[in-house]
């Protein structure tokens, strides 16, 4: 998959990219991130490439005409065509099925915009989607489209080394992931819970269900509504929201 950041700062995606899962992604060749900055398609010594907003108030505009020669120049690089996504807290919120399907986008181009935004004609003409991270401000785009290039980055067939932990992951079948446990058994803060030490798989895999269930519940009840859980599901979480058991008072 090939990724085009379109930034005043691209070395900062570029950087945050180079590291863990996505920079061994880079390595394989899986993903490919290539650098456009608006600045070098500006006019002038000064390389403007921003201005007052018209109608007044704080804040600068980033102008149409070097971000639109910079995105001709990105779109000669390569034939393929480029879905062009611009992250602004104006978007729609990303979410894990989003993600899926950008990260199978042969090419993908990140529109990080600075100051009070881009201007509007820009966005109409150029733009495909808007992607927000969440509802709150960022000072740019850049760590947006740096988190929308390590999410799309792991999905890449072969970016992880168990190609079966992008499947277990939070969200991938709407829930979140149940907690995990590792050396040693008992320690301070609690021992491991038994389940997982039993060797039975399908003890497991009920024990680990039951958690997402009941933790995607409790803390994020938003993702169940509306969903019509199995029979099966439905049962394990009432017996998960049981309380424990007490001993009888003697
Ligand atoms: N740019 C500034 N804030 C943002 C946000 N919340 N999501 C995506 N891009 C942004």
């Amino acid at each position: 998959m090939r990724i085009d950041i379109v930034s005043l700062f691209p070395e900062f995606v570029e950087q945050c990219a180079g590291f863990g899962v996505t920079g061994r992604a880079r390595e394989r060749g899986l993903l490919s991130l290539h650098g456009w900055n608006p600045r070098d398609h500006a006019d002038g010594n000064y390389r403007k490439v921003d201005d007052r907003t018209f109608g007044g108030g704080p804040g600068m505009v980033m102008l149409v005409e070097p971000l639109r020669r910079c995105l001709q120049a990105m779109r000669a690089d390569d034939p393929r065509p480029a879905h062009v996504a611009y992250l602004t807290p104006q978007g729609r919120r990303l979410d894990q099925a989003r993600v899926r399907e950008l990260a199978a986008l042969p090419r993908l181009a990140l529109l990080c915009g600075r100051y009070e935004g881009i201007d509007e004609r820009l966005v109409q003409a150029e733009v495909d989607e808007e992607i927000s991270l969440g509802d709150y401000v960022l000072s740019g785009g850049e760590l947006a489209a740096a988190v929308v290039v390590d999410a799309v980055a792991r999905l890449q067939e072969g970016a992880l080394n168990d190609a079966g932990s992008a499947e277990q992951d939070s969200f991938e079948d709407g829930l979140l992931d149940c907690p995990h446990f590792s050396h040693p058994v008992e320690h301070a803060y609690g021992t491991v819970p038994e389940v997982l030490r039993s060797g039975n798989h399908a003890a497991i895999a009920r024990w680990r269900r039951q958690q997402a269930l009941v933790r995607t519940w409790q803390r994020r009840p938003d993702l169940l509504q509306g969903r019509v859980l199995s029979a099966a599901d439905r049962r394990l979480l009432d017996e998960g929201l049981q309380p424990p058991a007490t001993d009888p008072v003697a």
